[in-house]
């Protein structure tokens, strides 16, 4: 009846336990959701009424400007708004890369872990992914070389800044180095990059796409995690080579982004309190960062090892006894605390055994003690 891609279909899994967490009794540290007082207050009452029509499938030229002057004053990024394509959430970035490049047994390279909604999307249109492991907050120029020659992948799909999910945040010599070994290879990179303004202990360095001579690139952004996920508006900037296919897979797919959500998102963007949001955001975050490390020292310090992030909205946990934490989670949620179960994020889920993703943005520091404590218990008795 369906489609064979169908049979290659997950995520039920993630499903599951975030629909578990949504039960107000559960602390969860599932999911990856803006704190609530975080989010601006959205005012649609001076909405052109010009924007109830059909829009550009490339987006809102006043969006598309403002974004490319971001990445060219603030990132470093070669580019034009002519090469900016407004999307329905960055996730759509990953949807239209993998109908650009991705047939059964296509080889794909990532990083392990990865984000497993990509995964997932990788998955579906039947690629064949290889990832390289992050050692120590980066990835090594060396092991890239080697999986790039030893795998030849049309594409390579890298999160450097504030990972989903290790929190790693690659210096600017690594990625420098990384993308020498990429230019060398030739092959498409694909750099996705929400979490690069939630940055607690000063700024992430440059894009690596920044430090691209040669090889075709596609950057990623989001404005979910900045302003509001509801509005569903994220872009991708590429480079010129690539460009032309994404707009007409993304006219295939939904013809444009919604308008008022643009116009939303530019509204937000050039208000004088942006700055402001921003601090607010980092402030909060932060507090929320150093409540999970507070109580992870407290209650984990026998029980796993971790990094403290840098950024975006999550710890990533390595147990020290070795278990599938799939299995760990459904004794969490018996006892309403819910975590992200690292095996998911790996191409081969058997071979990530024993990590947590760990979310600190959503629950307020009591809960956070509290849920910590209560994983920790949960552990020592498995
Ligand atoms: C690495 C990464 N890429 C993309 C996305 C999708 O974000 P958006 O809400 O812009 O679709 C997320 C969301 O959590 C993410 O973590």
């Amino acid at each position: 009846m369906f489609s064979e891609r169908i049979e290659r279909l997950t995520g039920s899994l993630i499903r599951e336990i975030l629909s578990a967490a949504q039960r107000p009794e559960v602390i969860s540290f599932a999911g990856g959701l803006p704190a609530p007082q975080c989010l601006p207050a959205l005012d649609f009452s001076a909405l052109p009424p010009g924007l109830a029509q059909y829009g550009t499938t490339e987006g809102e030229p006043a969006l598309r400007e403002a974004v490319a002057a971001h990445a060219r004053d603030s990132l470093g990024i070669d580019c034009q708004a002519e090469q900016v394509l407004v999307l329905s959430g960055s996730q759509q970035a990953i949807d239209l890369i993998s109908k650009l490049f991705i047939d059964p047994g296509t080889p794909v390279l990532t990083e392990g872990p990865t984000y497993l909604a990509a995964l997932q999307s990788f998955n579906l249109f039947g690629a064949r992914i290889t990832a390289v492991p992050q050692e120590d907050g980066a990835l090594s120029p060396a092991a890239l070389a080697e999986a790039l020659a030893r795998a030849q992948p049309r594409f390579s799909y890298l999160i450097p800044s504030f990972q989903n999910p290790s929190g790693a945040c690659y210096t600017e010599a690594n990625r420098r180095a990384l993308a020498e070994v990429l230019d060398h290879a030739g092959a498409p990179v694909i750099e996705d990059d929400p979490y690069r303004a939630l940055s607690y202990d000063g700024e992430a360095p440059a894009p690596l796409v920044s430090h691209l001579k040669k090889a075709p690139w596609v950057y990623c952004g989001s404005f979910s995690k900045t302003l509001a996920p509801g509005l569903r508006v994220g872009f991708l900037i590429a480079s010129p080579d690539l460009y032309p296919y994404l707009v007409k897979i993304k006219q295939s797919t939904d013809l444009h982004t919604n308008r008022p959500g643009q116009w939303q998102v530019l509204q937000l963007l050039q208000s004088p309190d942006f700055p402001a949001h921003l601090d607010r955001l980092r402030a909060v975050y932060r507090a929320g960062r150093d409540a999970m490390q507070a109580a992870l020292e407290r209650h984990f310090a026998d029980l796993a090892d971790w990094e403290v992030p840098k950024g975006g909205l999550f710890f990533w946990l390595t147990l020290r006894t070795r278990q599938d934490t799939r299995v760990l989670m459904q004794r969490a949620l018996a006892h309403d605390v819910a975590f992200m179960p690292g095996e998911p994020f790996y191409p081969v889920p058997e071979e990530g055994l024993g990590h947590l993703r760990l979310n600190f943005s959503h629950a307020s520091a009591e809960r956070i003690e509290e849920g910590i404590a209560r994983l920790a218990q949960i552990i020592r008795n498995a």
